[in-house]
């Protein structure tokens, strides 16, 4: 009996591989246009595409990583200056992207720019801190998506979502996570809304890696920003060890993460280049081993977890 359960996973496992090896034709005519490729899985995808042969067209929030990137890679790729928290700019990416792909369509949309922090308690920020975050995480996606849908429809491409673990599992306040949740959320209603039309709308999940925007130079600066116009009544009730303790967490945090970036953009590179993109893709082993498996406990459970692990405010009763 264990036997034949072994061999049916085994055939189900095989069968899974062959059917996602399948690749697209044409990769060299179509057009991939990825959002905040100064640094990063944005940067690092846009060179991999173009080494495979896809038409890149990436947006880039600086002249000097859109040059930057220029220097590394092919002359068929093009880079366009884009700030997704501006309307204008998005308008302007939109006609330009449009102006290249043409009748053909965009094959993929990588939403991949975003921020990580302010990342602290919530109750230490402000609701600009939350505007702030969500407007590059979360409305930059929507409207991104919504001025280039259009052309994607016309390719019946696909459109690649940069969420997070986070996304699936609550471990600090701010906005990431409620960004990452959102991801979710606007992932699940497009891609019903497109498969009538052929598109695929894929999720990519990553763990923990080190990229520009995770550092823990970052994360210390902007905890002690933070700290520093919380109001008095909130740093009383905290207190400074309380500070100390998680300015030590964030850390600690970027040294259990991974610097192979690989294993987030092959997820990406699949989404756009497999006949059979998967809904989500994990990336990183702690995504995998342990973000995940945790997302699945009963709350309770969650909650006490976090409840014994965090640190205490001064004042905790
Ligand atoms: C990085 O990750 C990719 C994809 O998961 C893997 O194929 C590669 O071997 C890794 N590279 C290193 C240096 O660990």
């Amino acid at each position: 009996m264990w036997l034949y359960l072994a061999v049916l996973v085994g055939l189900y496992y095989l069968l899974r591989w062959y059917r996602e090896r399948q690749v697209v034709s044409h990769l060299r005519d179509k057009y991939v246009f990825i959002t905040g490729c100064d640094s990063g899985f944005g940067n690092q995808l846009a060179r991999q595409l173009d080494l495979r042969g896809l038409r890149v067209l990436a947006g880039c929030l600086t002249e000097q990583g859109a040059e930057q990137l220029r220097a590394k890679t092919s002359d068929r790729l093009e880079t366009v200056i884009l700030d997704v928290t501006q309307t204008e700019s998005i308008t302007a990416a939109a006609q330009w992207v449009k102006d290249r792909v043409g009748d053909r369509g965009l094959w993929g949309l990588v939403n991949n720019a975003g921020v990580s922090v302010p990342l602290a308690p919530n109750e230490w920020l402000t609701k600009q801190d939350f505007m702030k975050l969500l407007n590059v995480n979360l409305l930059g996606v929507v409207e991104v998506t919504l001025s280039l849908l259009a052309l994607v429809r016309k390719a019946r491409g696909r459109l690649v979502n940069v969420a997070s673990v986070m996304g699936r599992l609550t471990v600090t306040g701010g906005g990431y996570s409620i960004s990452k949740y959102g991801i979710e959320a606007f992932s699940d209603s497009l891609r019903r809304e497109l498969s009538f039309f052929g598109v695929k709308v894929a999720i990519i999940e990553p763990g923990g890696f080190r990229t520009g925007m995770t550092s823990k130079d970052v994360y210390s600066r902007n905890i002690l920003a933070v700290w520093d116009k919380a109001n008095p009544e909130v740093k009383e009730v905290y207190g400074v060890k309380f500070l100390e303790t998680y300015k030590k967490f964030l850390g600690y945090m970027p040294k259990l993460y991974s610097s192979n970036l690989s294993s987030v953009t092959d997820c990406m590179e699949h989404a756009l280049t497999s006949c059979h993109p998967r809904t989500r893709y994990s990336a990183g082993w702690d995504a995998k081993l342990i973000y995940l498996p945790m997302s699945y406990m009963p709350t309770a459970l969650l909650d006490t977890i976090m409840y014994l692990y965090s640190p205490k405010p001064a004042k905790a009763v």
